[in-house]
């Protein structure tokens, strides 16, 4: 089975967040299990790229409405990924350094087409062709409606929702850009008088997925707007949880880690990369070190951090370490809090692989008070390095940790406030002085199976069921 993946991101070629994560482990899963699975998305220019050599395989011109663009389709040279991966190149406005930036419309439009275009041209065509998010959204529509694509239009079209959030909004007017069809159709471009391709994506596509089960369940009540849709499309819907790549996230093998560490190793393990992050930040290495790793934003409830915080470390004996960038306001008053907590406070404001994967490692509890979770992989990957996820009861949280007071592993809580953050700190820092019961945890918790083997496996079935 032939599958093409549709994405803005993939790891390692550029990462923003977990969608990248995902569409970077799920084709090399799905090959494992004897599919011939690849990605497209778009050619950026940073640091990924610029360390490679691409070779053209294609070259044409897309067009915008009545503007016509140079683009190729790119692939890596001596690629060392467990997938193929192919590129487009369109100069004037895809390859920039960052993935995302003001107005995407006409960017995410132009890498669409000119897929698609490509595609077309391929003597053997993908029996499944798979879209991530917003950005990809208007393919669905494309390839059952525009006339240009007719020979694709048999393809089954699989969408997956990893963010309901955003729906990359278009003004009406920018209709003409997209490839000829038939104006009656419009309706299924169209969501409250705009063009929303999420909401093209659920009308068009043969199936839609998100990335927890608990998340296409709330995503009924709770869509940001689309909850009718999502009520009337629900018999095409399914939630598949995410899983981890097990090979990149693996603290005994982890290449970025100060020492490496297994079950039987884990104290001396966490001890080492602890120490390290101390010593590097600051922190009084002989407390609880809790974490927060990511992007500093409402959905993630990181507003309510520097309260939150400013709280807790005046109550508790702890150390605290955030990674993250966002919001202005939230980074600002995550950094400002550093002099006050001088040696039990630090924030790294800003994009850092390597130091995310020491903080799994080093850390003992990881904080995730989203308001808004569709899976998170941060809860999953912190297991693994056998750090204690503290998370609201949403999402994909609800569906991978299970509270301590349930014969569970985690700590959890059931809404998004300073208080309940607080509370669940402080719960936090009891449990870490049950010595014994935390160690034992610890060593559970990395035995925890959130490998991608199973969902890789249920997406091929869900492919089968439509081919
Ligand atoms: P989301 O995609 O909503 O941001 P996920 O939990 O699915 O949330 O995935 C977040 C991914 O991005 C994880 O791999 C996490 O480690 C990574 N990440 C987020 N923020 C940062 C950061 N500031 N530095 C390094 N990695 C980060
Ligand atoms: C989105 C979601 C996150 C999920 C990720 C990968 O960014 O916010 O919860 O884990 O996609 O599916």
């Amino acid at each position: 089975m032939r599958i093409i993946h549709i994405s803005a991101e993939c790891y390692p070629v550029a990462k923003v967040g977990g969608l990248a994560d995902v569409v970077g482990a799920l084709p090399k899963y799905q090959n494992k299990v004897g599919a011939n699975s690849s990605v497209i998305m778009p050619f950026y220019n940073n640091k990924f790229t610029r360390a490679k050599k691409f070779e053209s395989i294609y070259h044409s011109k897309v067009k915008l409405g009545s503007h016509e663009l140079n683009f190729d389709i790119l692939k890596i040279e001596d690629s060392v990924l467990d997938f193929d991966i192919f590129f487009v190149h369109i100069e004037a406005l895809l390859y920039t350094e960052e993935v995302y930036v003001d107005n995407d419309a006409d960017r995410f439009l132009a890498f669409q087409i000119a897929a698609l275009d490509w595609i077309l041209t391929l003597k053997e065509k993908p029996n499944i062709i798979h879209c991530h998010d917003h950005h990809t959204g208007l393919t669905p529509f494309m390839v059952q409606e525009c006339f240009k694509y007719k020979p694709l239009s048999s393809i089954p079209v699989v969408f997956t929702i990893h963010n309901a959030q955003y729906q990359g909004w278009m003004a009406y007017n920018n209709l003409y850009k997209l490839p000829m069809f038939n104006i009656e159709n419009v309706g299924l471009l169209l969501w409250d008088g705009m063009i929303n391709p999420l909401a093209s994506a659920i009308k068009c596509a043969w199936r839609i997925t998100t990335v927890s089960p608990s998340y296409m369940e709330e995503l009924k009540y709770k869509a940001n707007g689309l909850e009718s849709l999502l009520m009337h499309e629900q018999s095409k819907a399914v939630g598949i949880l995410n899983g981890i790549d097990a090979d990149v996230w693996n603290p005994e093998t982890d290449t970025y880690l100060i020492k490496n560490y297994k079950k039987s190793t884990v104290e001396s393990g966490k001890k080492a990369n602890k120490e390290w992050l101390c010593k590097q930040f600051n922190l009084d290495k002989s407390k609880p070190l809790f974490a927060f790793i990511g992007r500093l934003v409402g959905e993630k409830g990181a507003d309510l951090l520097p309260n939150a915080l400013d709280y807790a470390l005046r109550a508790n004996n702890i150390s605290v370490l955030v990674l993250g960038s966002g919001f202005k306001e939230t980074e600002n008053r995550l950094f400002g809090l550093i002099p006050q907590y001088d040696g039990n406070y630090n924030a790294y404001i800003g994009y850092d692989e390597k130091l995310s994967h020491l903080i799994y490692a080093g850390a003992d509890f990881l904080l995730m008070p989203s308001r808004v979770e569709p899976c998170g992989l941060n809860q999953m990957y912190s297991l693994r390095y056998g750090t204690v996820p503290i998370v609201r009861r949403i999402g994909g949280l609800k569906d991978t940790v299970v509270d301590i007071g349930d014969d569970g592993f985690g700590i959890c809580h059931n809404d998004v406030s300073v208080q309940d953050i607080i509370n669940a700190i402080h719960r936090a820092t009891d449990f870490y002085n049950s010595q014994n019961e935390f160690k034992a945890n610890r060593k559970k918790i990395m035995t925890i199976d959130h490998s991608w083997e199973l969902s890789a496996q249920t997406y091929i079935n869900l492919y089968k069921s439509i081919n």
